[in-house]
């Protein structure tokens, strides 16, 4: 692996003394860029599957047990506070101290986005993951062992900083070493972990109706994927592109050789040190505050931030997190029928996620979303009429049921489409070099924005109604269709080359010396 690692080494240091920016510019290499069409038509056998793929499935399998940790830990809160009420009186008598329990970890991790953003790029894909699995364990143990409320939210609010830094870091990393063609199914693989996550921590809270003093190995339980991950990642390979831009060629093409058969090898180590060769240039002006100076970055930021907020606003999280209240506001007064439901929407979002694997690659990130949001907005629309006419007095059990029915499609359309579409989108749209920070800080456009709805929702519903408080969410998703179908370019099987060349193009039109001109 060295004498290869040589070889292409040397390429690099002949390619970076010899290059000439406008005739290797992508620009010019549209079609014969790996992972393009263009590229892959050309060679059909050099594409790669990823179930012919042990490697790579290993490596994403490891990364995406971040997103088990989001999901299992954003689920189980709802029902281990019930038992906590029951061991401290305090947190019983107090709404603040119950709210506080559940939102900290969200508050954790809108900061653990943000720094776990600035953590990727300074320290590699790998440490952050390690540093989010210690942070993560530290916190699942002073939750576990918690002799007071204020301890416990201590416990929360490590966990929630693990959970901000993994949810940049998984999608990242496991984008920078998919094979461009799969690379969507790969990145949604997390998204997969975080609704099994979810789902499985619904179970837990079922299995432990009856146990008193449980929660404890609730909340302790998270900790164990954590200390898997940990040990699992210490014998994992960090991400090749950030080894690139670090310029630790060897090993970079060590980790690409696990995963390319060597015609193609060649083909994407040459384009990486075009890519190499063009940041080098670029690499020495970049400072964190310049981000935004770029118009190109503005574009990106403005699609990736943009989806990452309209997830949120459509209302994902007023499903997942209320669906019992609003299968009871429907009518339906029996606490077992509506944790059942909400168990059943937990198990569709998983599957529905499954579809979206298949038909993200297939269909591609903007045709999915729309199809979602189409879909997301019809169910919004039955609720709100089911719950207008319960409401108006005319309501009957049939509504109730409409009801429900509206939560089942708004789930069967939001999970293949809009749940992993906007992580996808984070994990590719940003060149490498801001890959990190502009990923960490859309994430934490995510958790902004998912606190605010779920602190809003019900206040919003007792305020004007539940019907009415649908049909803003639903007004909402339409300006979500809206602003993908102007804003979001479609990336499906672009290499993160072609990306970046998207962006100049939408920028700077077509003209690349334009860029160079206005820039200067
Ligand atoms: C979202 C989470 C949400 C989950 C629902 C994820 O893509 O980011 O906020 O709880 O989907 O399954």
């Amino acid at each position: 692996m060295v004498g290869l690692g040589n070889k292409f080494d040397e390429i690099f240091r002949s390619h970076c003394e010899s290059v000439d920016l406008v005739s290797v510019s992508p620009l010019t290499m549209t079609n014969s860029i790996p992972g393009s069409s263009g590229y892959l038509d050309m060679y059909p056998e050099r594409k790669v599957s990823a179930f012919r793929n042990p490697y790579v499935m290993g490596l994403t399998a490891v990364a995406s047990i971040g997103g088990l940790l989001f999901g299992y830990d954003t689920g189980v809160i709802s029902g281990a506070l019930l038992y906590i009420k029951d061991d401290f009186p305090a947190v019983k008598h107090s709404h603040f101290l119950q709210e506080t329990i559940v939102s900290m970890a969200g508050a954790g991790a809108i900061v653990g986005a943000a720094v776990g953003g600035w953590i990727n790029d300074a320290f590699g894909r790998k440490k952050a993951t390690i540093i989010a699995d210690v942070i993560f364990t530290l916190g699942a143990i002073v939750m576990a062992a918690a002799p007071d409320p204020y301890v416990l939210i201590l416990g929360r609010v490590l966990v929630g900083l693990g959970v901000g830094i993994a949810s940049v870091t998984a999608p990242v990393y496991i984008a920078e070493l998919s094979p461009s063609e799969i690379r969507g199914a790969l990145v949604s693989t997390n998204v997969l972990m975080i609704t099994g996550g979810q789902f499985l921590s619904y179970l837990t809270n079922l299995a432990f109706t009856q146990v008193p003093g449980t929660w404890r190995w609730m909340l302790g339980a998270s900790g164990v994927p954590a200390v898997v991950q940990f040990f699992l990642m210490l014998l994992l390979p960090e991400s090749p592109r950030w080894l690139f831009m670090k310029n630790r060629n060897e090993e970079a093409v060590a980790v690409l050789a696990n995963i390319y058969d060597i015609a193609r090898l060649e083909d994407e180590v040459a384009l990486l040190t075009t890519q190499s060769e063009n940041d080098c240039h670029k690499r020495k002006d970049i400072r964190y505050r310049d981000v935004f100076k770029s118009k190109e970055i503005r574009l990106a930021f403005l699609a990736g931030g943009g989806l990452q907020a309209f997830q949120q606003f459509t209302g994902i999280n007023t499903v997942m997190y209320y669906s019992p209240t609003i299968v009871q506001m429907a009518g339906f007064h029996s606490n077992e029928l509506a944790i059942l439901l909400s168990l059943i929407v937990a198990g569709l979002n998983a599957t529905g996620t499954v579809l979206g694997i298949y038909l993200i690659d297939h269909a591609g990130r903007r045709k999915l979303a729309l199809f979602s949001l189409g879909g997301v907005i019809a169910s919004l629309i039955i609720l709100a009429l089911s719950f207008f006419n319960q409401s108006s007095g005319s309501g009957s059990g049939l509504y109730g049921w409409l009801a429900v029915l509206g939560l089942a499609l708004y789930i069967a359309f939001f999970s293949p489409g809009m749940g992993p579409v906007p992580w996808t989108v984070n994990s590719e749209v940003y060149p490498e070099e801001y890959r990190g920070i502009c990923g960490g800080m859309s994430a934490t456009v995510n958790w902004v924005s998912n606190l605010i709805v779920a602190q809003s929702f019900l206040s919003v519903a007792d305020a004007v109604g539940t019907g009415p408080t649908f049909l803003i969410i639903a007004f909402i998703a339409v300006l979500a269709f809206v602003f993908v179908l102007v804003y979001v370019p479609e990336t499906k099987g672009l290499t993160f080359d072609e990306v970046e060349l998207l962006w100049k193009e939408r920028a700077w039109g077509i003209n690349p010396d334009a860029q160079s001109l206005l820039e200067n």
